[in-house]
């Protein structure tokens, strides 16, 4: 049984944001919420079929994808602490494998489903291009990737303004954040392969007290403001954070897209 939290071994004020926030005890890792990975998954059948999850984190969608009861399900994280965990969680045929999403090494067209939440955002144009290049070579013609990222709105914003909402956002998460435009992962989802067949679009409210309590539940909140409480370092992170979201908040959404293989 492996217990080791993906990223403990590194400082709080060094980790990536995503990782402080499991620290604090956050299972829930992504800007639309879990509302906008439920949207995501309604839209596709996935009862019998073959799911692969890119960056699965804690393991939260993996979870609500086998209660919906596939026939295989693999969880591809680039983390080996994620992944050791992920496995704990899962029975043959359902496994982790530990690779980068560029590069899993899984056959061609062995799946009916991609899933990724939360990762492209953290990634450069090129490796966004790679991965997403990657997802629809494992998928079947007519297989559907389902996507949950963080966006920038509008669709004009303009570039200087964006560029300095990425820098403050990759300063502060410590994660390389690169958000695109809703227009902008479109643009990218056709150039790899996909046409995009439906869009949710909801508020970017990761640490907004409605969306923890609908993410977490209420003891999960109470556990983490505890955990945030009796921990300086990790509080001061929390909390610039929170600042940084509420700060451009005009400007950030979480986005949902159902992208279908052409
Ligand atoms: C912000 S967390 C999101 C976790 C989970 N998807 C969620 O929404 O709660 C980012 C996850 O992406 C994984 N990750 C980042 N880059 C990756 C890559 N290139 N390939 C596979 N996994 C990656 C990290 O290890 C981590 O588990």
């Amino acid at each position: 049984m492996t217990t080791h939290l993906p990223g403990s071994d590194r400082p709080a004020d060094k980790v990536g944001g995503h990782w402080l926030l499991a620290r604090a005890g956050k299972k829930v890792l992504r800007p639309g919420g879990r509302e906008t990975t439920d949207w995501l998954l309604d839209q596709a059948d996935v009862a019998g079929r073959t799911v692969v999850e890119f960056a699965p984190g804690l393991g939260v969608t993996a979870r609500a994808v086998l209660a919906r009861g596939p026939g295989r399900y693999l969880g591809v994280d680039s983390d080996p602490a994620a992944s050791a965990r992920l496995d704990d969680l899962l029975a043959p045929p359902h496994r982790a494998v530990t690779a980068d999403a560029s590069a899993t090494g899984l056959d061609d067209a062995c799946a009916d489903m991609v899933l990724s939440e939360a990762m492209l955002t953290m990634q450069g144009d090129r490796t966004k291009r790679e991965i997403m290049a990657e997802a629809a070579r494992l998928l079947r013609p007519g297989g559907t990737y389902a996507v949950h990222e963080m966006a920038l709105t509008p669709d004009d914003l303009p570039d200087v303004v964006a560029t300095d909402i990425r820098a403050t956002l990759a300063k502060t998460i410590r994660v390389n954040a690169r958000p695109l435009t809703i227009a902008e992962w479109v643009t990218l989802a056709e150039d790899t392969g996909f046409e995009v067949t439906a869009t949710y679009v909801t508020d970017m409210g990761l640490l907004d007290p409605r969306r923890l309590v609908a993410d977490e539940g209420v003891f999960g909140v109470a556990r983490i403001a505890f955990n945030v409480a009796r921990q300086p370092d990790v509080r001061r992170r929390v909390l610039a954070m929170r600042r940084v979201f509420t700060e451009h908040r005009a400007h950030l959404r979480g986005v949902g897209l159902i992208l279908t293989k052409r």
